[in-house]
């Protein structure tokens, strides 16, 4: 019988690299590698080498930034996802496309069982597993790191002195990162406790507000459909153009983030995250819907925006839900077009200008100047029947001796 060929999600890290020989003997299977290079700094060039004397067969590593961003990033900006209000979702987003390019090969290669480095009490396992098990129901999925006998990242690197598996000598970070083009995650360490406050070294691509520029900059961006696609009117490309948001905004300390955070698997954990790319472009998207959705339809998308946001974080990309969901979502997108300024200062992203041809803002309207248009009068008629259901559960609390209702003063 053949053996069996394992497709390993690979960072090049100790865990995963670790995984590899571990699988390798514990199965006595073929180890395949792979990596998705979405914009992590992480060095990827030895990797395959690395890999190799790991004891991997095989390695891919997918250049999937275009994809991640016009694919998945485009499409939560578009939600205007942010989870629990705060986390513009980097590495939830990510790992959906992961989980695709571990099945694309687990196909090509024929291999039965992928495995990831996932700890057992994270979400990332979940959102892994669960894209895995849509895309590629019989697909076996392994998590060593649930399962493995380490119980410390020493015992770790015994076992990897042992058996020759190159790791960085590099004094390890005391933090655990996880870095793409649209944010960076910081946990770990004395982050843990929720007392102290993120020490500067616990950031990794930001300047302090305090210590960024003292002149502020400004940035114009052009939307079209819901989607920028130009920076001074200068057309960019997707990677292009959140790298060069990601270090602009670096620059200016915009885009720390330092939340309690809700995980899937009901822990509340505390979480340090950089995203300055991707604050600019919340903000500036959610600015030009205020300008040119209507009102039903922008506090509709409010709730649509919320459900996304869990979805996204809980692993449920590839559901016809969230299918049906961005279709509403994109449905609202056609008028999301136009030009919009944003200053950068000290942390500080303000808006200085926006305008759109579906502008729905109607200086006419909206003035208390002579230009006004307004019909004053017709509101008086208005407030009679919108308040009219109050007042008729006033006069029939009175008639019953009910007193006002609780909250009503006085
Ligand atoms: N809490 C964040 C999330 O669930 C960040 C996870 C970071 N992952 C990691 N492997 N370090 O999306």
């Amino acid at each position: 019988m053949a053996r069996k060929k394992i497709v390993v999600a690979y960072s090049g890290g100790l865990d995963t690299s670790v995984m590899v020989k571990w699988l390798s003997e514990k199965y006595d299977a073929e180890i395949i590698t792979v990596t998705g290079d979405l914009g992590q700094k992480a060095e990827l060039e030895n990797l395959e080498e690395k890999a190799r004397k790991t004891g991997a067969s095989k390695s891919y590593i997918a250049d999937l930034k275009s994809e991640f961003m016009e694919e998945y990033v485009w499409k939560a900006l578009k939600a205007g996802a942010l989870y629990e209000g705060d986390y513009p979702l980097a590495t939830a987003i990510g790992r959906p496309l992961l989980a695709k390019l571990m099945v694309d090969v687990a196909i090509k290669e024929n291999a039965d069982i992928v495995a990831h480095g996932c700890t057992g009490k994270g979400n990332d396992q979940v959102r892994f597993e669960v894209g895995i098990q849509t895309l590629a129901p019989d697909l076996q999925v392994l998590a060593p790191l649930r399962e493995w006998e380490f119980k410390s990242r020493e015992q770790e690197i015994d076992y990897a002195i042992e058996h020759s598996i190159p790791v960085s000598v590099t004094k390890e970070s005391p933090y655990s990162i996880d870095e793409n083009l649209w944010g960076t995650a910081i946990e770990c360490g004395i982050l843990e406790d929720t007392t102290e406050a993120p020490p500067e070294d616990a950031y990794q691509i930001t300047k302090s507000p305090i210590q960024a520029k003292d002149e502020p900059e400004t940035v114009t961006l052009t939307f079209e459909k819901g989607i920028p696609t130009a920076i001074e009117g200068n057309k960019y490309s997707a990677v292009e153009l959140i790298t060069y948001l990601n270090a602009i905004g670096a620059e200016h300390g915009i885009g720390r983030i330092d939340m309690i955070e809700n995980r899937v698997v009901g822990i509340k954990s505390r979480e340090v995250y950089e995203a300055p790319g991707a604050s600019i472009l919340l903000k500036a998207h959610h600015e030009m819907e205020k300008l040119t959705l209507d009102k039903d339809t922008f506090r509709y998308k409010q709730n649509v925006s919320n459900q996304i946001s869990n979805m996204i974080y809980d692993g449920q990309w590839f559901t016809p839900l969230f299918d049906s969901l961005m279709k509403f979502v994109d449905s609202t997108q056609d008028v999301v077009s136009g030009e919009i300024t944003v200053q950068l200062y000290k942390g500080n992203i303000t808006v200085l200008s926006r305008k759109s041809p579906f502008s729905l803002y109607n200086e006419e309207l909206a003035t208390y100047g002579t230009a006004d248009t307004f019909q004053h009068r017709d509101s008086e008629g208005f407030i009679n029947i919108y308040g009219l259901p109050y007042k008729t559960i006033t006069k029939v609390r009175n008639q019953n001796q009910m007193g006002k209702p609780e909250n009503a003063l006085g």
